[in-house]
């Protein structure tokens, strides 16, 4: 049962998700100065699972952008280091704290640590909206990875995060490039998304927005195998318009 305490928490993280939810419509239409004015007015918190390159850079980019980021891996000195070095807004804590600190959580670590990653966090996932950028690698991540990779990820991560709200996020383009083309002038780097719960995919989107970069919604969780790893966008940094015309989707 769960206590006093933890229900609390969970109507808070509700209200600010739904706030955020709304919010995001009304913002879409916003110049961009006053949308990062308005995340940081939601205050929505985000849990990082797995804070090296990919959840290090997109984690600096929305506590740049006004969010609250909880920084977690396998060391928690380093996630200190980090927090320190970032300042207000960012912190460190375990898995299972960034996993219940988060109303949203970004889990970016090796595809073979899903599985734990899934066992640490266990009732924080419940409904909880979670952007996962990780990516099926068979000589890194071993015979789990052959199984993913042949069923889609969008179809294999959710096994492993039971009970999330799972949105594929910001796994097609290299760290590198989301550091350095972050908010860039002209067209924005396009990342793809794909989700099954279209309240999860609104978050991701503007979340997407808020870190600097334009949003491709792809379709359900069946639709992310078009972005895994192997395929034609896959590791290949594209402007949205470039996004949708490889993957034969309307603007
Ligand atoms: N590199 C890219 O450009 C890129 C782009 C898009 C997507 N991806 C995908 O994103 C994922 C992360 O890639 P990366 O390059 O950021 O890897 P990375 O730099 O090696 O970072 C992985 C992070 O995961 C943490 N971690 C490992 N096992 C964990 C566990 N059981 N619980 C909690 N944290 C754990 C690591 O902690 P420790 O350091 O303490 O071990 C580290 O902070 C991979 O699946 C990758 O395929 C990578």
């Amino acid at each position: 049962m769960k206590t006093n305490k933890a229900s609390r928490q969970d109507r808070r993280s509700f209200f600010r998700i739904a706030g955020l939810v709304a919010a995001s419509a009304a913002l879409a239409s916003m110049p961009l100065a006053a949308r990062a004015a308005g995340a940081a007015a939601q205050k929505l918190k985000i849990g990082v699972i797995g804070s090296g390159r990919v959840g290090g850079t997109i984690g600096e980019l929305w506590v740049n952008a006004g969010y609250e980021v909880m920084f977690s891996s396998l060391d928690l000195e380093h996630d200190k280091a980090l927090a320190a070095r970032l300042g207000a807004g960012a912190r460190a804590g375990t898995s299972r704290q960034a996993g219940a600190f988060g109303d949203v959580l970004f889990i970016a670590v090796p595809y073979a640590a899903l599985p734990q990653v899934g066992r640490d966090l266990g009732n924080a996932l419940k409904d909880k909206i979670v952007l996962d950028a990780c990516n099926p690698f068979p000589g890194r991540d071993g015979e789990m990875a052959i199984e993913a990779r042949a069923k889609g990820t969008g179809i294999a991560s959710p096994q492993f995060l039971p009970g999330a709200r799972l949105v594929r996020a910001f796994n097609c383009v290299g760290y590198a490039s989301m550091r350095s083309e972050a908010h860039r002038a002209g067209e924005r780097l396009g990342i793809p998304l794909a989700g099954d719960d279209p309240a999860a995919i609104q978050v991701a989107v503007r979340l997407v927005q808020d870190a600097g970069f334009e949003p491709v919604v792809v379709g359900g969780l069946a639709r992310a195998k078009d972005f895994d790893a192997g395929t034609p966008i896959f590791g290949i940094p594209m402007t949205a318009a470039e996004v949708r015309r490889t993957l034969g989707i309307g603007s």
